[in-house]
C-alpha cells in the first residue's frame, strides 16, 4: 500500500518557478533575470523599523493578536479609498466588498477556487502571468488564450465570436471568467485601454453575469512617470452591475515583498462570502501585524514616498537592461517594447529560435551564466516558443548590465544556427 493522493494532490507537479530556483541554488554564479523578486537595495528596512517603533509606542497590543478573517478594517478602508481615488469615482459598494489576503496570489486562488471546477475554462491574455497558469493547471481548470489583434491587443470582435462558438457547442457553462492583467502586465509590460476593458465587459454582459472578470492590477502603481489612464473594471461596470468583477492588487511589489499582503475587492456579495468562508478554513486571517505596519505606512505617507523611490529605481533599471540588450540583440533580429512601468522586458526572438527549458538557447544562457523565464511558460497553449521574460527587479545596475551581456552572448552563440 502506498499513500494515495486526492485528485487535487495527484495533479500537482513541481512548479516551474521551483525548478528555476533549484537551478539558481545549484549555480550561485548565475545572474537571475528570471524571478519576479523586487529590488533588495530599496527595500524600506529603516523606514519600516520606524513604523514598528511607532506601533510599539502606541501600545496597541492587539496588533500582535489574531485579526479578522476579512482583514484589518483600517487597511481595507485606506485601500478602498486609495483605489477609488485612482479611478476618480466612488465604487458604490463600500468597504464591505473588500478583503485583505496573504499576497494577491491568495486572493486570486480564492477567486478561482470558488468559481471553477476541474474542466472549466478561464480565458487569459497571450501572454499571461505564468504562476496563474500553474494555479489553473493545479486546479484542473483549462486556460484558453483570448484572441489577439496584430498589435498584440485583445481582439474583442474575435472574443465575441469565440464565446458564441462555445454557446453554440453547448459549452458556455464551462467558461467561468476572463483574467486580465490590466496595468504594466507580467510579462508583457502592457496596459489595457479603457475602451478595450469596456468592450470586454459589454461582451461578457451578454452572458447575464455567468462569466466573471478578474482584473489583476498588481503593477498599477508601479508606473515610471505617470499612471496609465484607465479606470478599473469595478468603476466601468458599476452602472450596469451585470458582470461580477473581482479586482486584486498587492502591497508587496510596490513596497516590501516580504510582508506578503494583498487586497481583493469583489462586486458580487455571494461570491465574496464564499471566498471568505474558504479563507476562514485556510488561515482565518492574514498576518495582523503586517497589516498594521502597512496601514500605518499608508496613513503616514511612507508608502507613497517609497513608491517614488521605486519608480525612479525601476525606470533606471529597465533602461539599463534595455540599452545593454539593444546594442546586440537588435542586430540579431530580437525585438521588444520598452514598458512604461512594471518589472519586465518581454522579448521576441527571431522566428524559429526556441527559448524553452530544453532548447539550445536556454542551455547557452545557463552556460553564459544568466537565467530568464522561457516565454512558453507564460502562454496558455505553450506557444509561441520564441519569447523570453526578463525581470530587472532584483539585480543592481552593474549586475543587470553584466546579465544583459551574458544574455547577448548566448544569443550570439546560438544566432541563426538554430533557426529552422
Ligand atoms: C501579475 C501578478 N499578480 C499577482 C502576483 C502575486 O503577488 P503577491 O502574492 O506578492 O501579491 C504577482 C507576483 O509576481 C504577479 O506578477
Amino acid at each position: 500500500m502506498s499513500l494515495q493522493f486526492s485528485r487535487l494532490g495527484a495533479r500537482q507537479k513541481e512548479s516551474d518557478i521551483a525548478r528555476l530556483m533549484t537551478v539558481a541554488l545549484q549555480r550561485p554564479d548565475l545572474l537571475s533575470l528570471a524571478a519576479g523578486f523586487t529590488d533588495n537595495q530599496t527595500l524600506p528596512l529603516a523606514e519600516l523599523t520606524e513604523v514598528a517603533v511607532q506601533l510599539g509606542e502606541e501600545g496597541e497590543r492587539s496588533v500582535l493578536q489574531y485579526g479578522a478573517n476579512q482583514g484589518n478594517l483600517k487597511l481595507r478602508q485606506l485601500m478602498t479609498d486609495r483605489l477609488q481615488r485612482q479611478d476618480g469615482v466612488d465604487w458604490d459598494y463600500g468597504i464591505e466588498r473588500s478583503f485583505v489576503s496573504n499576497g494577491s496570489q491568495q486572493a486570486l486562488y480564492l477567486a478561482v477556487q470558488t468559481l471553477c471546477d476541474p474542466g472549466d475554462i478561464v480565458l487569459v491574455e497571450q501572454p499571461t502571468y505564468f504562476v496563474f497558469l500553474e494555479m489553473l493547471r493545479g486546479l484542473g481548470v483549462e486556460a484558453v488564450s483570448l484572441p489577439v489583434g496584430s498589435g498584440g491587443e485583445i481582439d474583442t470582435v474575435a472574443l465575441a465570436a469565440m464565446l458564441e462558438a462555445y454557446a453554440k457547442a453547448g459549452e458556455i457553462e464551462r467558461v467561468k471568467a476572463v483574467y486580465l492583467i490590466s496595468y504594466y502586465a507580467n510579462p508583457s509590460g502592457r496596459c489595457i485601454s479603457r475602451d478595450c476593458k469596456q468592450s470586454v465587459l459589454e461582451i461578457l454582459a451578454r452572458y447575464e453575469g455567468s462569466i466573471a472578470l478578474f482584473e489583476d492590477a498588481a503593477y498599477r502603481e508601479m508606473y515610471y512617470e505617470r499612471p496609465f489612464a484607465a479606470e478599473s473594471a469595478v468603476a466601468l461596470e458599476k452602472a450596469n452591475r451585470v458582470v461580477p468583477v473581482f479586482y486584486s492588487t498587492t502591497l508587496t511589489k510596490p513596497f516590501a515583498t516580504g510582508l506578503k499582503v494583498g487586497f481583493g475587492y469583489c462586486t458580487h456579495e455571494d461570491w465574496l462570502a464564499r471566498m471568505m468562508a474558504i479563507k476562514g478554513q485556510q488561515d482565518f486571517g492574514t498576518a495582523n501585524y503586517n497589516q498594521a505596519l502597512l496601514a500605518k505606512s499608508l496613513e503616514t505617507g511612507l508608502f507613497d514616498r517609497h513608491l517614488g523611490v521605486l519608480r525612479a529605481s525601476y525606470f533606471a533599471k529597465m533602461r539599463a537592461l534595455h540599452v545593454r540588450l539593444g546594442e546586440t540583440l537588435g542586430e540579431l533580429g530580437w525585438s521588444w517594447e520598452q514598458p512604461e512601468g512594471g518589472l519586465y522586458l518581454w522579448l521576441t526572438a527571431p522566428e524559429g529560435l526556441e527559448t524553452g527549458f530544453e532548447s539550445a538557447f536556454h542551455e547557452a544562457a545557463i552556460e553564459a551564466g544568466v537565467m530568464y523565464v522561457p516565454g512558453e511558460l507564460c502562454q496558455a497553449e505553450g506557444r509561441p516558443r520564441n519569447r523570453a521574460r526578463l525581470s530587472f527587479g532584483v539585480l543592481g545596475l552593474a549586475e543587470l548590465e553584466e546579465a544583459g551581456d551574458r544574455f547577448c552572448a548566448a544569443a550570439k552563440q546560438i544566432g541563426s544556427a538554430q533557426i529552422s
